[in-house]
Parts: C-alpha cells; sequence; structure tokens
C-alpha cells in the first residue's frame, strides 16, 4: 500500500542502482559466527528481491574477520542469478587470488580518506594501500573482473577527527588512476550531513563524472537518508545499503549500522524513482535473518511492517 508514489523531480535520477553490502558490510561486525548455511540463505534471499549488486563477502585475513573465514564456501554455495552482480572485498593480491579461485567476478578495494583508519583497518598507510592495490586491479583487469574501490573515513574519522575533502578527492583520483570502474565514498562512522555531502562530492564532481561515484552512508545519527538526497541532487545514482540496517565496522568504535535497504527504497520508490528492486521480498531476508540470529532490524521500515502486520506491505 505505501509508499503513495509521487511524480518523480525530474532534476533527480529516473533509476538508482541499489548496492546490497550486509552479507559483508553487514555480517562482518556481528560479535557471534553466523552459520554459512544462514550466510547462503540471506544471499539467495536478497537475489531473489532483484538486487543489481549483492556484496557476498570479503577475501581479508580470518585472522582479522573471523566471521568472514567461511568467505570461499558461502561464494561457492550461493545461486547466482545472471542479472545480479557479486562483487566480494579484496585487501591485497593474496585476497584476490582466493577470489578468483572462487570463482568471484568483480571485486573491491578498500582505503581510507585518513590515516589513522587505514592503519587500524588495514595496518597499511593509504600510499601503501594504493601500491597494494596496482597488482590486484591489474589482475582483475587481465582478467575481465570489474574492479570498485571503497574510501572509507569520507566525512571524518575515529581516529583522526576531521577530514578534508581534498584528501578524498586525492585518495579517489589514485583509485581511478590505477583503473577502478567505480568508487564509493564511504561515511564509516555515519557523522555526514547534507552540507558534508555537498562539500566532499561536490569537490569530487570537479574532476570525476558523477557516473564513476557511489555513496555509502551508515546511520549511526540518523542522517543517512538526508545525506542520499543530497547526494542524489549531485547526479549520484548508485547507494549501498544493507538489509535491515545491519552493520558496521569493527574498526570503527561506535559506528552503528548501514542505511537500511528497505528505508532507501521506500524513500526511492516514493519519489518515482526507479531500483527494479522488490521491497516486500528485501524485507523478508532481513526478517529471514534477524529471526534466525534473534536479533533486532535497525530499519525502521521493517519495524513499522513488523508493528502493522503484514498488512502494510
Ligand atoms: N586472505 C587470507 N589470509 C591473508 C590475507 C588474505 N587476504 N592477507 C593476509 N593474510 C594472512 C597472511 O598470509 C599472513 O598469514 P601467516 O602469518 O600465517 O603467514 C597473515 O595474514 C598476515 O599477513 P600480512 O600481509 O602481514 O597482513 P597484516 O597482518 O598486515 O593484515 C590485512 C593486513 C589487510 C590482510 C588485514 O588487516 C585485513 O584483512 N584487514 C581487513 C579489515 C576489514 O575487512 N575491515 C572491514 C572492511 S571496511
Ligand atoms: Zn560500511
Amino acid at each position: 500500500m505505501w509508499p503513495e508514489v509521487e511524480p518523480r523531480d525530474p532534476r533527480l535520477p529516473a533509476r538508482v542502482r541499489v548496492v546490497e553490502v550486509g552479507p559483508r558490510d553487514g555480517l562482518q561486525n556481528l560479535a557471534r559466527t553466523v552459520p554459512t548455511d544462514v550466510k547462503v540463505e540471506f544471499v539467495d534471499l536478497l537475489t531473489a528481491a532483484g538486487l543489481p549488486v549483492v556484496e557476498v563477502t570479503s577475501f581479508v585475513s580470518p585472522r582479522a574477520i573471523p566471521q568472514l573465514g567461511d568467505a570461499a564456501e558461502v561464494f561457492a554455495r550461493i545461486a547466482r542469478d545472471p542479472a545480479t552482480r557479486y562483487p566480494v572485498l579484496v585487501p591485497n593480491l593474496k585476497g584476490m587470488e582466493r577470489a578468483l579461485a572462487a570463482g568471484a567476478r568483480d571485486v573491491a578495494v578498500f582505503t581510507a580518506a585518513s590515516e589513522g583508519f587505514a592503519r587500524h583497518n588495514i595496518n597499511m598507510t593509504i600510499a601503501e594501500s594504493l601500491r597494494a592495490f596496482a597488482p590486484v586491479v591489474d589482475l582483475a583487469r587481465r582478467e575481465g573482473v570489474g574492479v570498485r574501490g571503497y574510501v572509507s573515513t569520507a566525512f571524518g574519522c575515529p581516529y583522526d577527527g576531521v577530514v578534508a575533502p581534498s584528501a578524498v578527492r586525492d585518495v579517489t583520483r589514485r583509485l581511478f588512476d590505477l583503473g577502478v570502474e567505480e568508487v564509493s565514498i564511504g561515511d564509516t562512522i555515519g557523522v555526514a550531513t547534507p552540507g558534508s555531502v555537498r562539500a566532499v562530492v561536490g569537490t569530487l564532481l570537479e574532476a570525476i563524472p558523477a557516473e564513476r561515484l557511489a555513496v555509502h552512508f551508515h546511520d549511526t545519527r540518523g542522517t543517512a537518508l538526508a545525506n542520499v538526497l543530497a547526494a542524489l541532487e549531485l547526479g549520484i545514482a548508485v547507494v549501498d545499503s544493507a538489509a535491515g540496517g545491519l552493520g558496521g565496522c569493527p574498526y570503527a568504535p561506535g559506528a552503528s549500522g548501514n542505511l537500511a535497504t528497505e528505508d532507501l527504497l521506500y524513500m526511492l520508490h516514493g519519489m518515482g524513482i526507479e531500483t527494479g528492486v522488490d521491497l516486500a521480498a528485501v524485507t523478508a531476508a532481513t526478517s529471514y535473518l534477524t529471526t534466525t540470529l534473534a536479533l533486532t532490524p535497525a530499519s525502521r521500515y521493517v519495524q513499522a511492517a513488523m508493528a502493522a502486520g503484514n498488512s502494510h506491505l
């Protein structure tokens, strides 16, 4: 029944590509171990919802993130739909080789706009991370594998504090110089506001076309949807989110979940912006996961749907 669909503001993109990061960004942060079967079923339900991109897992060091130690098994067991892409994170060449061996056709490398976060998260300086990614991106291109880059802490760092938009621009440009196709600009600790989105994304747009950029907001302080709207107004049409609003980052103390996919879809669909994604089916995926793991979904849409029973879906 809801949302009531309004005609789209012609200045906004007609279609947004939603990049579902829940199975990776969401599950990596749960203290408990999630059974491999549950991860596989969650990904399959997200595929069934028509999501164009589902980030499945991370081929990082299992010592760094033990929750994702079953990455190869999860990747092997998901049902891959030709209409969906299934990227995985790789921090280095070793991760890239593991991802290729598992059959991945899309990968993502990740660095940060601040040195403090890069050091804690990947144990490298920003410059070292870019050097480490060069052979990863080369190998990906030789294999015809798509590569996305992530820039974490683009709006603020839990270790270094304020981050200058020029620092975000510099690392983003260097990722493109390496040959990545798209860069996702991350608010890892959820401090951005529409004003800072305009400042950071606006600075990036001086040098980079909007089609090559994505935004990745955490909803720690309740500003994620407002930030998405500010990004849409700047022409950004790729938005990361996590079903149920799962997530956080083990190296960003106090960071809460990603923007919830359901909340994002509700807003976009209501504004007449297409995604091709079935909101009720994403809610079903969240409901499966949260019921199985006895978690409370952070998504406001899901909470409202649960309170109202299924009649409002
Ligand atoms: N997959 C599996 N094992 C890996 C690996 C990978 N991608 N990269 C490194 N390792 C192993 C090495 O083989 C080595 O093992 P050994 O001691 O048994 O020989 C060990 O990990 C240390 O390797 P090293 O190259 O010294 O890495 P490091 O300890 O400096 O860690 C990272 C660097 C990037 C691998 C690690 O910090 C990491 O995986 N971080 C991920 C953080 C993350 O995912 N954050 C959330 C996303 S925002
Ligand atoms: Zn994130």
